[in-house]
């Protein structure tokens, strides 16, 4: 009888439409801002969106296309102006704090103490998640830059060896040219030549003339006899990309690695997402590799959704559970399984990831220690995007200028810097 009773009662509750509504309650909808769109990019967000919907929630999803996110943040600026901003946006590192000077960001220091987030982060993401020591964003992954893509095939047959130097790397370009191989494969847009470069003057600085020039904005050393000998190197590495290059997007240039048309490409390991899209293995098909001369450091680039003031309160709610979701450690396994990064939490598993992800772990706890481990410029964590635009458009000026002088160009790099400060 009490089966029946029980049974009845189901019945009647799913007709009325009211099981599910017990079953998630307060259910709410969260509107989520990103520019993961490419194959890897899209299979990671996607994961996150399921996770939402198991919960009962609505995702409404709000990609804009372009690598590096310029688009996506002009597109947030004109809704948020609008007095109609996103639930979550995926904004990093400087942009957080802008945002958050500016009113629009939510405190999310309940659900993070919940959640022992100060205990579980490391430092460095903790300090970029939050604004005036209080949480305002999630951090979502960790991503190093300062690396080396090469199609393993395509070396091998060519003779050649992943360049630990800028030396090696024009001797064996030259080679892989005689081979009909492009030696490397680059997009020629600002924030990708930003990509290069800062790798190339990580290399001629060092880790601590790096932070003087990026983060410290010291004047004598943007446009010191270092930053000239980057510039130098930058150009001489413009003769070994296709005369394609302009405009195409990274994941394009990342596909020419996987087919071999192109040997190498030097981008942040969201570029190893398209090789897992791709089902290639690191150390058969590919290689990764710290970019030449930099293996004692690690310029991270650390993905962070940041959250909108919002009024309703189930779509609060989806908000919080949106916060909580992507710090759990199922997210943060799958997520960047697909994503090419590593967790941000220091306590996981790390049994299923490939060894690229297991040196990059390896190299972001061992320069947290030595001052290896320094924001990058490119990706907005070292500057604000006022001066990180001034860097943009002197580098790839310079880049698209064949007859452009590399000590002007450092001269310019501390000018432009000094008037956007
Ligand atoms: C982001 C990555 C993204 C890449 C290309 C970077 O700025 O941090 O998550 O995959 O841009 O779109």
């Amino acid at each position: 009888m009490k089966t029946i009773k029980k049974s009845l009662l189901t019945v009647s509750l799913l007709s009325a439409g009211l099981f599910s509504a017990t079953q998630f309650a307060n259910a709410g909808e969260v509107e989520v801002l990103h520019w993961w769109t490419s194959g890897g990019e899209a299979k990671s967000v996607a994961v996150l969106k399921e996770m939402m919907e198991k919960e009962g929630h609505t995702w409404k999803d709000f990609a804009v296309a372009g690598g590096g996110g310029e688009s996506a943040m002009t597109v947030l600026k004109t809704r948020a102006v609008s007095g109609n901003p996103p639930a979550a946006a995926q904004i990093k590192g400087h942009n957080i704090q802008e945002w958050a000077d500016l009113g629009f960001l939510t405190n999310l220091d309940e659900v993070a103490k919940a959640g022992n987030w100060d205990g579980i982060l490391p430092q460095v993401v903790a300090d970029t998640s939050k604004y005036q020591g209080h949480y305002v964003s999630v951090p979502v992954n960790v991503h190093r830059v300062n690396w080396l893509w090469a199609n393993k095939v395509v070396l091998d047959k060519a003779g050649v060896k992943v360049p630990t130097s800028w030396d090696e790397f024009f001797t064996a370009g030259d080679k892989l040219k005689a081979a009909g191989v492009i030696p490397l494969a680059h997009g020629g847009q600002p924030w990708q030549d930003a990509t290069l470069f800062e790798a190339i003057a990580l290399e001629t600085l060092g880790n601590a003339d790096y932070n003087k020039a990026f983060v410290d904005l010291d004047q004598a050393t943007l446009s010191g006899d270092k930053m000239v000998e980057a510039f130098t190197i930058f150009k001489k590495v413009h003769g070994y990309i296709d005369s394609n290059s302009p405009g195409r997007d990274w994941n394009v240039a990342t596909s020419m690695v996987i087919n071999g048309t192109a040997a190498m490409q030097v981008m942040g390991d969201w570029a190893k997402g398209e090789f897992s899209a791709a089902n290639k293995q690191p150390g058969t098909d590919y290689v990764c590799a710290p970019t030449p001369g930099t293996d004692d450091a690690f310029t991270f680039n650390i993905d962070s959704f940041a959250f909108f003031k919002i009024k309703d309160k189930d779509n609060q709610k989806a908000q919080q559970d949106l916060a909580k979701t992507i710090l759990s450690k199922d997210f943060q396994e799958v997520f960047n399984l697909n994503k090419g990064s590593i967790p941000v939490r220091l306590d996981m598993d790390m049994s299923k990831f490939d060894q690229c992800a297991l040196d990059a772990m390896a190299s972001f706890k061992a320069t947290s220690k030595t001052g290896g481990l320094v924001p990058s410029m490119a990706h907005g964590m070292s500057t604000t995007s006022y001066v990180q635009g001034a860097m943009y458009d002197v580098i790839t000026n310079f880049f698209n200028d064949a007859d452009a002088d590399p000590k002007q160009a450092a001269q310019q790099l501390a000018k432009a810097v000094k008037a956007a400060e």
